[in-house]
């Protein structure tokens, strides 16, 4: 017998899942235990020239109606039409494997319990970390653990910028337009630079993590679009690289406080070291202590490959993996407002500002920027009122 399965969207990332399909078809399918194949593509546009052409359609029915297609790769990004049609694959006993970030973080709850209903899976490895396999590890091999906070480089597109930025002094546009031939950026890039990619990808862990649906409107997010070669020069000069970091604590009061920031990184931390398009990700729990995962963070093979892997996991389990859930909320009551986010702080403020209190002064090429000792977001944010400071950064040892 051979398992059939289909492919939603022929862009980047789905035409990497054809590719990579066929050029591992022999050892993916040892490790299936079965014969596999594509069995359609479904795109709205016209690849005359693919060596799979036969394999196209335009009419999501085609794929939803036949019974031999058991498993489904969504590559096609946004919440719709993808959310239609995968809940309705899975309303059908079809498991769904995605690469579909913005899907999870909004419909996530609702995808899951659809998968368990009809005992199929909805999988999602690819959603965060690109390559990188931690939606796995975090509910199968850290099952035994209480995970207390995760901190992540988790936008390759921004990663990929702010290290141009630092190691060519390239500037930003320029740093932007060339993630988007590589493919690493999203549709409409506002949302890697602004930090909503990274905002989603925090949310899905959040949500796996601690089993409520985090929404992404009720985190905290701010990109680098105001990230200047100075403040990246001055965090040098201080010991430490401007990284877009994407966690969350979890809080003695019983919430988690999830955001997503640029961040000073200390140079002793191991992720000030993570460059260009890679993602890391720190998960700090009581049994491991503190363990990292880390590779490239977006890009075609390296998103395929995660995607193929949930694929070939939905081939071999027929049952729904049910410690991949989560539950959905009325109201994100659980999530901690971003005031009390306790952090020292970096402040880029105008030359010969007067600053008491603070640990650090430097003051290089006309900037002065100072690091406080440890305040919350909302003392740090009266704190840069009162300085006329024009950036405020949280610092991560
Ligand atoms: N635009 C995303 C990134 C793609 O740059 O990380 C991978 O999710």
């Amino acid at each position: 017998m051979s398992v059939k399965f289909a492919v939603l969207g022929h862009g980047v990332v789905g035409s990497g899942v054809v590719e990579l399909f066929y050029k591992n078809k022999n050892s993916i399918e040892k490790r299936a235990g079965t014969e596999m194949d594509v069995k359609y593509i479904l795109d709205l546009r016209e690849f005359p020239d693919s060596p799979y052409a036969d394999k196209f359609t335009k009419n999501f029915d085609d794929i939803l109606n036949d019974d031999e297609v058991t498993a489904v790769a969504e590559c096609m990004g946004g919440v719709e039409p993808a959310f239609t049609f995968v809940k309705a694959c899975l309303e059908k006993g079809k498991s769904v494997s995605t690469s579909n970030k913005e899907l999870v973080a909004e419909k996530g709850d609702i995808l899951l319990q659809a998968a368990k209903e009809h005992n199929c899976n909805f999988f999602f490895e690819a959603s965060v970390g690109g390559a990188i396999p931690i939606i796995r590890p975090l509910h199968r091999c850290l099952a035994a653990n209480d995970i207390t906070k995760i901190a992540g480089i988790l936008n390759g597109t921004t990663n990929f910028i702010l290290t141009k930025m630092y190691n060519e002094n390239m500037a930003f546009a320029d740093a932007l337009s060339l993630a988007q031939q590589l493919g690493y950026a999203e549709k409409d890039p506002t949302a890697d630079v602004e930090g909503h990619d990274a905002c989603r990808k925090i949310c899905i862990l959040s949500s796996l993590v601690y089993g409520k649906h985090v929404y992404p409107s009720s985190v905290y997010t701010k990109g680098i679009s105001d990230v200047e070669l100075c403040d990246v020069a001055a965090a040098d000069v201080l010991g430490y690289a401007i990284k877009l970091v994407a966690s969350v604590t979890k809080l003695e009061n019983g919430k988690i406080l999830p955001s997503v920031m640029p961040t000073l990184v200390s140079y002793d931390n191991i992720m000030s070291g993570v460059n260009d398009v890679f993602n890391a990700v720190l998960v700090y729990a009581d049994g491991v202590d503190k363990t990292m995962f880390y590779g490239r963070g977006a890009g075609k093979l390296p998103t395929a490959s995660a995607v193929l892997g949930d694929v070939i996991e939905a081939v071999k389990h027929n049952v729904t993996v049910f410690s991949q859930s989560w539950e959905s909320v009325e109201d994100n009551s659980f999530v901690e407002s971003i005031d009390s986010y306790k952090s020292r702080w970096y402040f880029r403020v105008p030359v010969n500002t007067v600053i008491e209190d603070v640990e650090t002064y430097e003051h290089e090429n006309g900037i002065s920027f100072v690091i406080s000792n440890e305040l919350t977001f909302a003392e740090a944010k009266a704190k840069a009122e009162k300085l006329n400071a024009v950036a405020f950064i949280p610092v991560m040892e």
